[in-house]
C-alpha cells in the first residue's frame, strides 16, 4: 500500500514538513499567498489529510470535492472560523487546531498593541522617522495611562485570561464578560462578570477575545462604541468581523473613543483606501498575535502531528470536533 496523500496549503517550519514527508506523500503549496480558490479544490482532490490556515475556506464543496477518502483537516491556528466544523463532523472528518501552546505569546501581543495605542506608539514613531517631531513639548504626544485602570475583557477564553493577568500587574481592575460566567476563574483572580453594557461604559481598556460567529459578527457596531469612554481604547486581537470597522473609523475620528490596536481587520490585508489607514489614532499590525519563533515553530510541530494522527486513524492531540470519535 503506498502512502497516504496530503496537501500542506503554505509552508511551515520544515522540520514539521519532514515530519509530515516522513508518513505521507505531501504536496506544499509554497507561494507566500494562499491557494486560490480553484486551484486549492484541484489540490485536495483525493488526499488524505489537508494541512490548512485560516485564510483556506474549507467547506462541504471542498470537503465534497476532496472525496469520501478525506480522514484529516489539521488546521494552524487556534481558531477555525475559516472551517465548517459541522460539515466534517457529518462527515466524521477530525479537524485539529493548535491551542494552548500560542496563548502567551498572543496575550503578550495584545498587550504590544494596547500600549501601543494607549501611548500613541505608532503615532511617533511615524513622527520621528519622517522629520515631523521638532522638540519635546509639554502638550504633544499625550495618551491614556494603563497603570491603575479599568481594563474590559471580551471573551474569558485562554487567551483573554492570560491578558487579564497582565492587567492586575499594572495595577487595574479587571472586568470581563462572555456568554458563560467563571466562577472557578473568579475564585482564583480578582474578575468582576459584568454584562457588556457595562463593560464598555466602564472600561478604560476593552480587549476583545471572542470567537467570531454569528453572534460576534460586528459586537463592536456604532451603538457599541457609543458607550465607551471617549478616552477608551479598544484592542481586537481576536477576529476583524467582530468589530464594524466603518462603525470603528468614525468612532476614531470623531473622538467617540481615543484609539484603537488591530491585529485584525475585515478583510485581511486591510485595502490600501481604506479610511482607518489615515488616522493616527489606529495602530494596525498584520495578524502577528502568535508570530514568535518559538511559538510557530510549535504551532508547526503540532499541526503536523494532528495530520499525521488522523491519517493513522489515531486520535488528535488537539481536536475541536472530539464528537467525531464518539460514533
Ligand atoms: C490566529 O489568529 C489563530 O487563530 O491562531
Amino acid at each position: 500500500m503506498g502512502k497516504p496523500r496530503v496537501f500542506v496549503s503554505r509552508e511551515i517550519f520544515s522540520d514539521a514538513i519532514e515530519m509530515i514527508q516522513a508518513e505521507a506523500d505531501t504536496e506544499l503549496w509554497q507561494d507566500e499567498l494562499p491557494p486560490p480558490r480553484d486551484i486549492l479544490l484541484e489540490k485536495v482532490k483525493g488526499v488524505d489529510g489537508l494541512l490548512c490556515l485560516l485564510t483556506d475556506k474549507v467547506d462541504a464543496e471542498l470537503m465534497d470535492t476532496a472525496g469520501s477518502q478525506l480522514k484529516v483537516i489539521s488546521q494552524i491556528a487556534v481558531g477555525y472560523d475559516n472551517i465548517d466544523v459541522a460539515s466534517a463532523t457529518k462527515r466524521g472528518i477530525p479537524i485539529g487546531n493548535t491551542p494552548e501552546v500560542l496563548t502567551q505569546t498572543t496575550a503578550d501581543a495584545t498587550w504590544a498593541l494596547l500600549m501601543a495605542a494607549a501611548r500613541r506608539i505608532g503615532e511617533g514613531e511615524r513622527a520621528v522617522r519622517s522629520g515631523k517631531w521638532r522638540t519635546w513639548h509639554p502638550l504633544h504626544y499625550l495618551g491614556q495611562d494603563v497603570y491603575g485602570s479599568k481594563l474590559g475583557i471580551v471573551g474569558l477564553g485562554r487567551i483573554g485570561l492570560e491578558v487579564a493577568k497582565r492587567g492586575f500587574g499594572f495595577d487595574m481592575e479587571v472586568m470581563y464578560s462572555d456568554i458563560v460566567r467563571r466562577e472557578d476563574l473568579e475564585a482564583q483572580y480578582p474578575l468582576r462578570y459584568v454584562d457588556m453594557d457595562t463593560l464598555l461604559r466602564e472600561s478604560d481598556f476593552v480587549s476583545l477575545h471572542a470567537v467570531l460567529d454569528e453572534s460576534t459578527y460586528h459586537l463592536i457596531d456604532e451603538e457599541a462604541l457609543a458607550k465607551m469612554k471617549p478616552t477608551a481604547v479598544l484592542v481586537n486581537a481576536s477576529r476583524g468581523p467582530v468589530v464594524d470597522r466603518k462603525a470603528l473609523y468614525q468612532a476614531l475620528r470623531d473622538g467617540g473613543i481615543a484609539a484603537a490596536g488591530l491585529d485584525v481587520t475585515e478583510p485581511e490585508p486591510i485595502p490600501m483606501d481604506d479610511p482607518l489607514l489615515t488616522l493616527e489614532n489606529c495602530v494596525i499590525v498584520p495578524h502577528i498575535g502568535s508570530a514568535s519563533v518559538a511559538t510557530r515553530r510549535e504551532m508547526s510541530r503540532i499541526a503536523a502531528q494532528n495530520l499525521i494522527n488522523g491519517l493513522k486513524g489515531e486520535r488528535l492531540l488537539t481536536c475541536v470536533n472530539p464528537e467525531v470519535y464518539n460514533g
